[in-house]
């Protein structure tokens, strides 16, 4: 990754302050989106097996409608799957230059395999549906035989690859979002990463436990969109399959309820494997406002399991989405205290590139007295001859000259044959125009 190395330039801490703001928003579309899809493409997968395996047309129809609903389109995927995690790739690249530390390896790993991944996955969708024209189509024989072998040939293919590309995309997805995942924790708990190995990092134990949260959260807020979509489609369309429905709410309520179960405790986990010194009040207070949103959650799920309604789906999906939310913040104001040494230093970075560009001793200049002290006051007083003339003596044919007084401290030039020549102290340019204003305004104030 030494090629980014290139679009980084010195950051103030503002900007650093920013890029954790960015980051926030980009997880923020990302991680909801991709667990919908990755969630959605586990039950589609599993339903369409089950449904091959008892030959039930419910689970097959089922598999179809959720993989259409979490995927939404194409070009979604794209702009919410894939440029968000080349974003990431960036403000990291940032956040971590010159650090020992770097996640950037892993992330490159996810952009891989979720762009693989969401090939597959659209491939799957797009089979699913193509199955069930061709069913629809061979069920009717008014059509010619040759068109028929057609429809049979081209209803075997789409029937391969809705097999394959589904498992594909799932395996796909699944091991983009491992080192998604690994890529997040790295930053978070900064100053506790010791290990060197790249697969052994994948394995620590903070990884995994923010990997199982964010699986169990991909499948809840799946259950999430599904229900609020089926019942929004509801209303619209007026045919209903009271039967299908029925067995689709059950299904997805109780799946839904069982994963988000285990969701609180994996988020205590998750938070007490933080580095001790970034547990600050902001982490915990998001972590708890997440808890208390899944418990809201579970109140709506209760609800639904009663009786199945609209505005309660919707108010299940979007506790579910604050939820993690809140969990994405608490989890980046951790990353930001626990690379809260590392930051200084690139901010610390930023002022001596700032200085330099301006080209003057901004910094220098409030340190003109200490300067002086280390590397004149051996040899200069103001009314005494030292080893070399009292300053008193010579300034006067330097007032209102200052560039050459600058010029002489830079690169003294014999001067005085009653005294030996000065050394070159060895100054910088902004050094010597600091020390140059400084003598000339401290004779100003002696001469007064
Ligand atoms: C090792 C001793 C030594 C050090 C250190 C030293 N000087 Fe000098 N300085 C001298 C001597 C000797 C002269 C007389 C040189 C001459 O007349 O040729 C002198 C002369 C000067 C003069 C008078 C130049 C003139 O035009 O007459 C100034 C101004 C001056 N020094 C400033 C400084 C400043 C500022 C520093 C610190 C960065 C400094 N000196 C460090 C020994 C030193």
């Amino acid at each position: 990754m030494e090629f980014l190395n290139n679009f980084i330039l010195p950051q103030s801490a503002e900007h650093i302050e920013l890029l954790h703001y960015m980051l926030i928003l980009v997880l923020f579309l990302f991680i909801p989106f991709i667990s919908i899809v990755f969630g959605g493409s586990l039950y589609s997968v599993i339903y369409r097996r089950r449904g091959e395996k008892i030959n039930d047309g419910y689970y097959l129809r089922l598999a179809k409608e959720i993989i259409e609903i979490t995927t939404i389109n194409k070009s979604v995927g794209v702009i919410l799957g894939i440029v968000p995690i080349f974003t990431a790739i960036l403000i990291y690249s940032q956040l971590l230059h010159d650090s020992q530390i770097t996640n950037l390896n892993y992330l490159l790993f996810a952009f891989v395999f979720v762009s693989i991944a969401l090939v597959f996955i659209y491939s799957y969708r797009y089979s699913l549906s193509f199955n069930r024209i061709f069913n629809s189509f061979s069920e009717k024989d008014t059509v010619t035989t040759d068109v028929i072998d057609d429809v049979y040939k081209l209803s075997d293919e789409s029937e391969r690859i809705s097999k394959k590309a589904g498992i594909y995309g799932l395996i796909f997805l699944f091991l983009g979002l491992w080192f998604f995942v690994t890529a997040l924790t790295i930053p978070t708990i900064y100053s506790d990463w010791k290990i060197e190995d790249f697969i052994a990092g994948l394995f620590s134990g903070n990884v995994l436990a923010r990997f199982a949260l964010y699986i169990f959260f991909a499948v809840a807020l799946t259950g999430g969109m599904i229900l609020f979509t089926f019942l929004e489609e509801e209303k619209k369309i007026r045919v209903i399959d009271k039967d299908y429905s029925n067995f689709v709410k059950q299904k997805i309520v109780r799946v839904t309820f069982i994963v988000t179960f285990f969701i609180p405790l994996l988020l205590v986990i998750c938070t007490f494997g933080l580095p001790e010194s970034s547990l600050t009040g902001t982490v915990f207070f998001y972590a708890i406002i997440s808890i208390i949103l899944l418990f809201l959650g579970y109140h709506f799920l209760y609800l639904l399991s009663k009786e199945i309604k609209g505005t309660v789906a919707a108010l299940l999906l979007l506790t579910l989405i604050f939820s993690i939310a809140s969990f994405i913040i608490s989890d980046q104001k951790a990353m930001a205290t626990a690379t809260k040494f590392h930051s200084a230093s690139l901010s610390a970075q930023f002022d001596e590139y700032f200085a330099e560009l301006k080209g003057d001793g901004m910094t220098v200049e409030i340190n003109a007295a200490e300067l002086y002290q280390v590397k004149c006051a051996s040899c200069h007083k103001w009314d005494q001859k030292l080893v070399g003339p009292p300053h008193l003596e010579v300034l006067p044919k330097y007032v209102g000259n200052e560039a050459q007084l600058e010029a002489f401290i830079r690169n003294p030039s014999k001067v005085n044959p009653e005294y030996p020549s000065m050394p070159n102290p060895g100054l910088k340019p902004n050094e010597a125009s600091a020390l140059a204003t400084y003598l000339l305004e401290t004779y100003n104030e002696k001469v007064q």
